[in-house]
């Protein structure tokens, strides 16, 4: 059976989502190391986040292994007083390129949808471009640039 999404187990899907932040972490932030301290962190603002009423977290599972996940949050903006974000995703490379992300992106849109959101956002790295046109396979289009200079 091929992977399915599901709500995220804690503990039990501790240790996989956790390894996943490597490729997330300093994949996206270049010149980042992920250390014991922050996957420490990292799994505390997890924990939290599965009891908070604002926050939702699935995996992919494939027959008990997690393959992937993705984490969002409902918060308010200046404009928007509800909106979607979605705050990490992440494929295992094996299955990528065959729809996983957009399945999961398509349960974060049925989850913002069921919490009163209109709009769902998310920031992703210039140089992510296989994140990029996932998110554009999506339905997503930039509204915004986030500009930086070196000195
Ligand atoms: C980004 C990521 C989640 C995409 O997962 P995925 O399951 O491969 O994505 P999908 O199969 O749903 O891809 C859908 C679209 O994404 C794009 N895409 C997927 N793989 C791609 C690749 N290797 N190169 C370029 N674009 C790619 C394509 O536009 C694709 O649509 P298409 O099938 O019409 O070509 C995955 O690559 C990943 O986990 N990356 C590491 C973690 C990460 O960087 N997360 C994003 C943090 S912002």
């Amino acid at each position: 059976m091929a992977p399915q999404v599901r709500e995220l187990r804690w503990p039990a899907d501790r240790d996989a989502v956790l390894s996943f932040q490597y490729e997330v972490y300093e994949g996206n932030f270049p010149g980042f190391r992920v250390t014991a301290e922050f996957l420490r962190e990292y799994a505390q603002q997890i924990k939290m986040a599965s009891r908070s009423p604002y926050e939702k977290l699935y995996v992919l599972d494939d027959n008990g292994q997690v393959c992937g996940f993705i984490w969002m949050e409902v918060r308010g903006t200046m404009i928007d007083p509800l909106i979607g974000y979605i705050k990490n995703i992440y494929v295992a490379p094996q299955w990528r390129g065959q729809g996983y992300a957009q399945a999961l992106l398509h349960a974060a849109d049925e989850w913002f949808m069921r919490q009163g959101c209109t709009k769902a956002s998310l920031d992703v790295s210039v140089c992510n471009e296989q994140a990029i046109n996932c998110y554009r396979h999506a339905g997503y289009e930039v509204t915004r640039y986030r500009m930086e200079k070196h000195y």
